[in-house]
């Protein structure tokens, strides 16, 4: 965090890919405090702690910082159990006790039921499935927007929360079956993953155990409660105390439930003003939001990606075992001339491989259409990410509009023609689903090594000219560059 900021906040500005814990850590290390606004346990961030890694889902970033205090804020949707027996044990393992961690009374509590009917509504969905992570967060939205969820400050009153559990198992079971159709066999089978404690809140003949769900609640409420404020309250008199805020943002943009390629979001506000609402800070008191944007473009799993390299087929053959080192890529990028090929370099110098999977991610160039979005909705100020991975490769495109290839239609209240170009980024898969690149800025590689650069002017003028074409495409503002894999290896621009 620069000197004169006393809050930032860092968002993605893609697909949740983009690199931001490594800014996170770093601004965290100079933060009073960090808050998480939204998401919850789909998130994942890892952090190395004693030369140990620890992975960290719902738990603030700064949370290896005695000194830091952690919030986990009231828009985020909390899962007690990932929390307690995953991160906080993991975290006492390397004698992180978890003392200076505080959580929202408001925020939403993810129950068994929430990852049940992930699950369920995944595979009624078919093969129009969204492809989520499974953790429950989406239904855990749900119930929050239905008005019928369970925080926790419910835990305070446990004769009240039990009634609403109750209530909750029985409208649950009738949804999972007459409205997601799933079978009593596959209910059975999910409540037995260990993700729902083996079957131990499942009775013995096949049904929610609403009397084992309020014992576990109750019991991790001893532990959660100690540490429940009201965040607003907190962050008002931080604020006016002087102290460094960090808000610290997870998924990215084209995720966000709002302005993201719906419906292949997540049920949280990713962009700016997840920030405001998921925390109850006010917007004077936000110096800047920074979003953080790879120089490169990537996606995991389904969904559309105009600018992608290669074809589906193509990139399933890859995986992270089969991984080339940087100087197979180097070689391979001298021949190179299809866009299969240019993927692959990008995949494989950047190790772009799903971390549980070994999965191959999608890679492709640089979208200045979708980065449009982020400085509409989160302003101009991009922090780009692995910007060295390009190093290697003997020409860069931009794309900066979208040709529409699909059947006439109407979209934002105007017609919609085949081959129709488009400058603004579509927020959904209805249409974004027909768009391929119409046109690219073309830019010649640097090829040479940047890892060691350590300001602006050290950098290749092939570089700054690619950085002057984002900055024109996009109307944002780069602050901060990335150019290698290690924490130092960032330097501010601007
Ligand atoms: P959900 O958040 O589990 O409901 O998943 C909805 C979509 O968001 C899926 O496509 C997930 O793969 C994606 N998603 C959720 N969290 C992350 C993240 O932290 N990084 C990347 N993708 C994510």
């Amino acid at each position: 965090m620069s000197g004169k900021e006393q809050v930032i906040g860092v968002c993605g500005a893609a697909w949740g890919d983009e690199g931001k814990g490594k800014f996170t850590d770093e601004f965290a290390g100079s933060s009073d405090i960090v808050v998480r606004a939204q998401g919850g346990c789909n998130a994942g961030h890892t952090v190395v702690f004693d030369g140990k890694k620890l992975k960290l889902s719902n738990v603030p970033s700064g949370i290896a910082n005695p000194g830091t205090i952690n919030i986990i804020g009231n828009g985020m949707v909390l899962d007690p159990q990932v929390l307690i027996e995953r991160e906080m044990k993991d975290l006492a393992k390397v004698s992180i006790n978890c003392e200076n961690l505080l959580i929202s009374g408001d925020v939403n509590l993810i129950m068994p039921w929430h990852r049940i009917l992930d699950r369920a509504q995944e595979v009624a969905l078919g093969k129009n499935k969204i492809g989520t992570t499974a953790r429950g967060i989406g239904p855990a939205y749900m119930d929050k927007i239905a008005r019928s969820g369970i925080r926790l400050n419910d835990l305070e009153a446990p004769e009240f929360f039990a009634e609403k559990v109750k209530k909750h198992c029985e409208q649950k079971e009738k949804y999972v079956f007459s409205v997601c159709g799933a079978t009593k066999e596959q209910f059975i089978e999910w409540m037995k993953l260990p993700d729902q404690r083996g079957g131990e809140w499942l009775t013995a003949d096949g049904h929610f155990d609403a009397e084992a769900i309020i014992r576990s609640y109750l019991e991790w409420g001893k532990i959660l409660l100690p540490r429940c404020v009201d965040v607003r309250v907190y962050l008002r008199e931080a604020y006016k105390a002087g102290k460094k805020i960090l808000l610290e943002g997870a998924q990215g943009l084209l995720l966000d439930i709002d302005h993201g390629t719906f419906p292949f979001v997540t049920s949280s506000n990713c962009c700016a003003g997840g920030f405001l609402t998921g925390t109850g800070l006010p917007p004077h008191c936000i110096d800047r939001i920074y979003s953080v944007m790879s120089a490169y473009m990537t996606r995991v799993g389904a969904g559309p990606f105009p600018t992608e390299l290669g074809t589906e087929e193509e990139i399933s053959v890859e995986s992270a075992d089969k991984r080339m080192s940087y100087e197979e890529c180097k070689e391979l990028a001298k021949t190179a001339n299809d866009d299969y090929t240019y993927g692959k370099i990008l995949r494989h110098i950047a190790g772009e491989f799903g971390t549980v999977t070994g999965r191959p991610r999608r890679t492709g160039w640089f979208d200045a259409v979708a980065c449009r979005l982020a400085v509409t909705v989160n302003g101009p100020d991009i922090i780009l990410s692995k910007l060295d991975i390009l190093d290697v490769m003997p020409k860069l495109r931009i794309c900066t509009a979208y040709r529409y290839t699909g059947p006439a239609t109407r979209f934002n209240g105007k017609a919609l023609n085949t081959n129709d170009e488009l400058t603004e980024f579509p927020t959904d898969a209805r249409i974004l689903r027909y768009c391929v690149p119409a046109r690219y800025a073309e830019f010649k590689g640097w090829q040479e090594d940047i890892t060691n650069c350590t300001c602006y002017e050290d950098l290749p003028e092939l570089t700054k000219a690619y950085l002057k074409g984002l900055e024109k495409e996009t109307g944002c503002t780069i602050r901060k560059v990335s150019v290698g894999a290690s924490r130092e290896k960032t330097f501010f621009v601007k």
